[in-house]
């Protein structure tokens, strides 16, 4: 394993549960690492809130975790919230911060048909990031986006056990695929972490042999590579049990808790500083 500072504690945070699929990336390579999460529950969903409400609230809320949590790094496991808020962010808090981003460049690289698609919020499609991103890393490729409403909250549905209509998934699908030039893409990346729960769906309903692209395991991986940059912390920090923090109750405690559990989480609580900006 190397590093002591492999031992870290860290904080990821996202709108909602989207995160949680990249803790399990964390997990899966960083077995010693403690993991808090908070999630913004009372402003779900970011992609249908306005950025110049987001940029603020994101910060305050994260500045505020941060004195209180102490982590060693931050993990923005939105992409929402990443395309829009990394910069501020590095700018105010003086801890690592790692983004998750839509995996245009990955794409790029990957993709023999030179069109790919790009499943996101509707923030996040629209947001000038991407189409740096296109221009930066796949500049030869044709970029199809959708910009989906109703896909993160069905994710979140399908995390707490529901059985998600397959007409549900296949709406969005279709909003993606007949665009014009849709029948060319070969490559779809996730543009919202939140879809990792619906991963299989989109397998199973969309036609086959297309390269779905979930940049979590990327991210837990540049994690990875910052901490072992870190200095060697405290042990006392890592002592204390995993926490989730969310900034309203959830509608259902008991379901959420069992749901979390398995990802080593064993209770909620709220979160909300007086200083937020709503
Ligand atoms: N999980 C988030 C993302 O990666 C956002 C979902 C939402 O709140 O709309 O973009």
């Amino acid at each position: 394993m190397g590093s002591p500072a492999l031992l870290s504690r860290c904080l990821v945070f996202d709108s909602g549960i989207g995160g949680m699929g990249v803790v399990q990336a964390l997990r899966d390579i960083l077995p010693a690492l403690t993991i808090d999460y908070l999630a913004d529950t009372a402003l779900f969903p970011y992609g249908e809130q306005p950025d110049d409400r987001l940029t603020g609230r994101i910060v305050s809320l994260l500045e505020a975790a941060c004195r209180d949590v102490q982590p060693d790094i931050l993990v923005i496991a939105c992409n929402t919230a990443s395309t829009i808020a990394l910069p501020a962010l590095r700018e105010r808090l003086s801890i690592p911060v790692v983004g998750c981003v839509p995996p245009i460049r990955w794409a790029g690289r990957i993709s023999t048909t030179r069109t790919v698609g790009l499943l996101s919020t509707s923030a996040t499609a629209r947001r000038p990031y991407v189409l740096e991103l296109h221009r930066e890393f796949a500049s030869d490729c044709r970029l199809i986006t959708h910009g989906a409403r109703g896909l993160a909250d069905l994710a979140e549905r399908a995390f707490l056990g529901d059985v998600i209509p397959d007409a549900d998934v296949e709406r969005e699908l279709t909003c993606l695929f007949e665009q014009p030039h849709g029948e060319d893409i070969d490559t779809v990346g996730l543009g919202c972490t939140h879809y990792t729960f619906l991963m299989p769906a989109f397998q199973r309903l969309a036609h086959p042999n297309l390269n779905w692209l979930d940049p979590a395991p990327a991210v837990a991986r540049q994690v990875r590579t910052v901490l072992e940059t870190l200095a060697p912390i405290t042990t006392d920090k890592v002592s204390a049990p995993p926490r989730l923090f969310m900034t309203s109750a959830p509608f259902n405690a008991p379901r959420l808790e069992a749901a979390v559990s398995r990802l080593g989480f064993s209770e909620w609580s709220l979160f909300s500083p007086l200083a937020l900006t709503a």
